[in-house]
C-alpha cells in the first residue's frame, strides 16, 4: 500500500525540458500503480483543435495559469485514483506551486517531489535528436527547435526552477542525476522512493 499516515501520496517529478520526467514518470507509475497526470500531452492533444493553444507551445511559452487550473481539477475529480498519482510538469511556477497547496488540503495528499537534474548540454542534445517513428516516418515535436529549445530552458530557469527550493522546505523533495542512462536514472530513484516509504512505515 503506498499510503502513509493514511494520506495517498502525490509525486511531483521535475526537471528541465529532456531530463527524462516522462520517460522515469512511466516506470515510476507502473512499479508503484499510481496514475499519470502529463499536463504537456493534454496540452498538446488540446491544441489539435485550438490554434491559439498550437501557438502557445510552439513559441515554447507557459500556458496561463488558469487553463492549467481547469486541467488539474478536470483530471483529479475524474481519474480517481486509490494509491494516488505521479504529475509530470505540473507545478512549473509559483501560482501553480501555491494552487497544489490549496489541492492538497482539499483532497487530504501528502506531497513529495522528485527533482532531476541535467546539465544544458544535455537538455539541448537529447531535445534536438528526439523523434517518434509513426508509419516509419520520423516525427519531431514543434516546439524541439533549437531556438524554441532554448527559450523553454529560459522559461524553466526564471519559473520552474525557483520551485526547487519551495519544495525542499514545504514537502520532501528526492534529487536524481539525470544524466546517466535511463536505467541508471529508474535504480537511482527506485532506492530513492524505497527509502521514503521505508522511512514512514
Ligand atoms: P512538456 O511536454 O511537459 O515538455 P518539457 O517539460 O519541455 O519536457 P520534455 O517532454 O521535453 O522532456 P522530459 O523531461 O519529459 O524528457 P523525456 O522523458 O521526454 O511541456 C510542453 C509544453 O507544454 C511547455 O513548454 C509549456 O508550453 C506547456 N506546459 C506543460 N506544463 C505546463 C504547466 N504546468 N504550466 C504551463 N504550461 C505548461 O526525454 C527526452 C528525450 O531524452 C527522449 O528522447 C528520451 O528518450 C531521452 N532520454 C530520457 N532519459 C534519458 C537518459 N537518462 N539518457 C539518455 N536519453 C534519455
Amino acid at each position: 500500500m503506498l499510503k502513509t499516515d493514511n494520506l495517498p501520496v502525490v509525486w511531483v517529478v521535475f526537471g528541465p525540458q529532456g531530463s527524462g520526467k516522462t520517460t522515469q514518470v512511466e516506470r515510476l507509475a507502473e512499479r508503484y500503480g499510481l496514475k499519470i497526470f502529463e499536463v504537456g500531452k493534454i496540452l498538446r492533444a488540446r491544441a489539435k483543435i485550438d490554434e491559439k493553444l498550437q501557438r502557445n507551445l510552439n513559441q515554447g511559452t507557459l500556458v496561463d495559469n488558469a487553463t492549467i487550473l481547469g486541467i488539474v481539477d478536470d483530471f483529479i475529480s475524474k481519474q480517481i485514483s486509490p494509491n494516488g498519482y505521479v504529475f509530470d510538469g505540473y507545478p512549473r511556477n509559483s501560482v501553480q506551486f501555491n494552487d497544489l497547496i490549496t489541492l492538497q488540503k482539499k483532497y487530504g495528499w501528502q506531497v513529495a517531489a522528485i527533482f532531476i537534474n541535467l546539465s544544458d548540454g544535455s537538455v539541448k542534445q537529447r531535445l534536438s535528436t528526439r523523434f517518434r517513428l509513426i508509419d516509419g516516418q520520423k516525427i519531431i515535436r514543434d516546439d524541439d527547435k533549437p531556438e524554441i529549445i532554448e527559450k523553454r530552458l529560459d522559461n524553466y530557469k526564471k519559473e520552474t526552477l525557483p520551485l526547487r527550493e519551495r519544495f525542499a522546505e514545504t514537502f520532501q523533495l528526492l534529487e536524481i542525476d539525470g544524466e546517466p542512462p535511463v536505467a541508471n536514472v529508474t535504480a537511482q530513484i527506485n532506492t530513492a522512493v524505497d527509502r521514503f516509504f521505508n522511512a514512514k512505515s
